[in-house]
């Protein structure tokens, strides 16, 4: 992976830039020594490098006897809980994955939990009518209602399509070691369960099982993907100074583009299939970054989709906003464009050149000229899609996090701001032990 920060450095002021780079290193420390704000939280750190082998051979154990016994996988999770294994899937998969019915080796994984849709959670289990499917339940809370409500109707619909008995075989959860509903009722029945560290947060969870279990039952290497994370553990650690440290560099320039008034940084990819890189990255950094009135805004996009949407925007709107380019170097499979005798479409002059060649060249045009409009441009290349790149990815962008979130001033691993919907949901809903928030509420309505 290398990261260019040569069009984005030129928007700030390089004394700015020098003392951003020198605080990434008391921030990395910080991190390092487990004194700093939410320091209960930071198991993720050293995460990569603890996972043995013999722990991803049993989460491979686990999803092989799923892969065996269900045609379709449901991942029932959100946020930190569902969003890393998405994102890592939807970039390894067949894009038309879901439409592949014939000659399939590995099982349709499929999400639920992530929202409160009566039309999708309907549509889903028309889905999963008459076909062998299981639930993995990840929840470290064991409490989340979106999460907690698809499971009973999933459960009860498992339990009836194909019994008790074999429903508990193609149930896993993955939660708390001790705490929460998930955890009870997982032991009362007698589910296959995997443990999320305590010390480590729902949105730096992919690397626990997490995000491994449905990785690896969709059919991906998650061996490849540790070896890509722990990789780039070394690369970023405090030893590494911070010229040649990725993820300080990048922590640095974020925080003084920042201080020059960009306040919303725009994720891009020019490969559909990191979308949801994208939406993982979003949560880390709002959910990390965003709380004691700071934080930069994490916005998206897809290119070159959303240069007929956004594009107009991003050129020639307020100049409050960066970008950084996830640049994939080689796509992994070759589309050669043909020319035609008639040429009615003057698509000629492309002839001969692979699809890729073109979508390079719209990546180059598209970033010099939001360079020209005055969006600083950082540049994040990896070399392809697979399993060891994305994993180094991953660390990378977590590290650059919590190395970033301390430069704030925040305590980047905790959400308060996250409990006030829930709180007022409850009290809308009647939930026992909300009355007087019942109360209030309706007052208000
Ligand atoms: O990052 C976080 O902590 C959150 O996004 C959680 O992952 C999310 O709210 C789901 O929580 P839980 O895993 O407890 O169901």
């Amino acid at each position: 992976m290398k990261l260019n920060l040569k069009n984005a450095a030129s928007f700030v002021s390089p004394i700015t830039l020098q003392a951003t780079m020198a605080q990434t290193a008391a921030a990395n420390e910080l991190l390092e020594s487990g004194k700093g704000a939410g320091n209960d939280y930071i198991g993720w750190v050293h995460l990569p490098s603890s996972i043995t082998d013999a722990f991803l051979n049993e989460v491979q154990a686990v999803a092989d006897e799923l892969r065996k016994r269900c045609e379709v996988v449901v991942v029932a999770g959100i946020g930190g809980s569902y969003l890393g294994a998405k994102a890592v899937n939807d970039a390894l998969q067949h894009t038309f994955d879901a439409y592949q019915a014939k000659d399939r080796k590995d099982p349709y994984v499929v999400y639920a939990g992530n929202n409160i849709g009566e039309d999708y959670l309907a549509d889903l289990m028309e889905f999963l009518r008459g076909k062998e499917f299981g639930i993995i339940n990840i929840s470290k809370s064991g409490t989340t209602t979106e999460t907690a409500l698809a499971f009973r109707l999933l459960k009860t619909m498992l339990e009836k399509q194909s019994g008790k008995a074999e429903a508990q075989k193609r149930i896993v959860a993955v939660t708390d070691a001790k705490k929460g509903a998930l955890r009870s009722l997982a032991t009362k029945e007698g589910y296959k369960t995997f443990v999320i560290p305590d010390n480590v947060g729902g949105r730096f969870s992919v690397l626990t099982p997490v995000g491994l279990l449905p990785i690896a039952v969709a059919g991906h290497d998650i061996k490849a993907l540790v070896r890509g994370a722990q990789e780039m553990e070394k690369l970023t650690g405090t030893d590494v100074p911070a010229e040649n440290n990725l993820s300080a560099q990048y922590a640095a320039i974020r925080n003084a583009i920042y201080r020059f008034g960009k306040t919303t940084e725009i994720l891009v990819n020019f490969n559909p299939k990191l979308h949801f890189m994208a939406e993982w990255w979003k949560q880390l950094y709002g959910e990390s970054e965003g709380k004691d009135n700071k934080g930069i805004f994490p916005a998206s996009v897809d290119f070159t989709t959303d240069l007929h949407s956004m594009g107009q925007w991003i050129q020639e709107g307020q100049r409050t906003i960066f970008e950084t380019v996830i640049s994939v170097k080689n796509a992994s499979k070759s589309v050669v464009i043909p020319s035609d005798e008639e040429n009615l479409d003057g698509l000629n002059f492309l002839a001969g050149k692979r699809v890729d060649e073109v979508n390079k060249m719209a990546e180059l045009g598209t970033r010099l000229a939001h360079v020209d409009g005055g969006v600083p441009n950082i540049l994040i290349e990896i070399d392809k899609v697979d399993e060891y790149n994305i994993g180094q990815l991953i660390y990378f962008f977590e590290r650059a996090c919590g190395i970033s979130g301390y430069m704030l001033g925040v305590n980047p691993f905790n959400q308060p701001g996250v409990e006030a919907y829930k709180k007022n949901m409850f009290a809308l809903l009647n939930k026992p032990g909300y009355e007087a928030e019942s109360k209030a509420i309706q007052a208000r309505i």
